[in-house]
């Protein structure tokens, strides 16, 4: 692969953010994406693909390849431009929480170069609803290009029995602004989110939310038993929500308590997957998260079913032209494993 400029460049800037407390670096990057500097770097370059990449995310729609971002990165809709201008190919922003709140004290973000990952114990640092819906109103966002979903959580103060009435909140906040809408019952760092993941939950959920729940998405963790996921995965199809994204952080407690991304979670994730389908045989459709930072990793979820793949990680050890490099890798990959296409490889490990 040949290095442009703005490959060059991008790296580079990475190295440097690389040595700041990474919640500081995380805000700077931010800061300069939402006031356009991104622009005055050329824009990365993608090589033509060695097969068509184009993939159908069902109910949301034709994706120009299959990598896009994961949440938590624009929690508040701060520059979702910047990410469409780096390649990716659809954006979850959020998660959003109802009312605004502060989320943990810091730090809460560490760093693991060594083993490219990430612990976070954010706890929903949001803006609140209200102010993340003018800002995607105010962007006239054209999701026929890159579609623009939004993740919604519950506030912490909100007594874990009236977290539905929360959901239902950030549903009607975004319905009619959003191509789809996540409903994370998975992040570790929200005292009793988890224990929403039941079948109950979904049932209720599916009652408060009607028909807008074809348009949700449920967000699972990586850490559930297999009966338990299996049995929240046939309530989540049997009332009829969109998909599943597979799969959030993985809890720890060390060497940081959190949640882990990158690359320790892949196999967990994985795994996610072929539990999924194991109940669902391809009927639910599935966007694959959790330590995807080459081609090869991409291919793995893919082949496991997952329709698109979204990104966190990746950025921030592989820099800004992550996508662009991902999908050059899958590519190859693809092409040398004699696939004519990234549609034809999805869920070929089962058959
Ligand atoms: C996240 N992730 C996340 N997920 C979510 O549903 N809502 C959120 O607010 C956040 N916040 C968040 C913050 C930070 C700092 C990280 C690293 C991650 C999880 C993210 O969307 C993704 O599921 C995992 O990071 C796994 O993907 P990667 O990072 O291994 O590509």
């Amino acid at each position: 692969m040949s290095d442009s400029i703005s490959d060059i460049t991008g790296r580079s800037l990475t190295a440097l953010l690389r040595l700041l407390p990474a919640e500081t670096a995380h805000h700077l990057a931010l800061a300069a994406m939402e006031r356009g500097m991104m622009n005055l770097l050329p824009a990365p370059k993608a090589a033509p693909p060695m097969v068509p990449m184009q993939v159908n995310l069902p109910g949301i729609g034709a994706l120009r390849h299959p990598i896009g971002l994961a949440a938590g990165f624009d929690k508040h809709a701060q520059c979702p431009g910047a990410f469409e201008r780096l390649g990716l190919s659809f954006l979850e922003i959020g998660t959003v929480t109802p009312m605004p709140q502060p989320g943990n004290p810091k730090p809460r973000l560490f760093r693991y170069p060594e083993t490219k990952s990430i612990i976070n114990r954010m706890g929903f640092n949001s803006v609140g609803a209200e102010t993340v819906a003018n800002r995607v109103k105010k962007l006239r966002w054209s999701p026929a290009r890159v579609p623009l979903g939004v993740n919604i959580g519950k506030n912490k103060l909100t007594p874990q029995e009236r977290a539905i009435d929360d959901f239902v909140t950030g549903i009607n906040a975004f319905a009619d602004l959003a191509s789809w809408l996540t409903i994370n019952i998975s992040s570790p760092n929200t005292p009793g989110l988890r224990d929403l993941a039941t079948p109950e939950f979904i049932q209720d959920l599916a009652a408060s939310a009607g028909t807008i729940r074809g348009k949700c998405w449920i967000k699972i963790d990586p850490d559930m038993e297999k009966r338990p996921f299996q049995s929240l995965i046939k309530a989540i199809r049997q009332e009829n929500f969109r998909g599943v994204i597979l799969s959030n952080t993985h809890r720890v407690e060390w060497p940081q308590a959190g949640g882990m991304s990158g690359h320790p979670l892949l196999s967990q994730s994985n795994q996610c997957l072929e539990w999924a389908w194991d109940v669902t045989r391809g009927e639910l459709p599935m966007i694959a998260t959790g330590g995807v930072l080459h081609g090869t990793d991409a291919y793995q979820k893919l082949i496991r079913g997952a329709s698109a793949i979204q990104i966190y990680t990746a950025l921030v050890y592989r820099g800004p032209d992550a996508a662009h490099r991902i999908c050059e890798e899958l590519g190859h990959e693809l092409k040398a494993r004699g696939f004519s296409s990234v549609e034809e490889c999805v869920g070929s490990i089962y058959r």
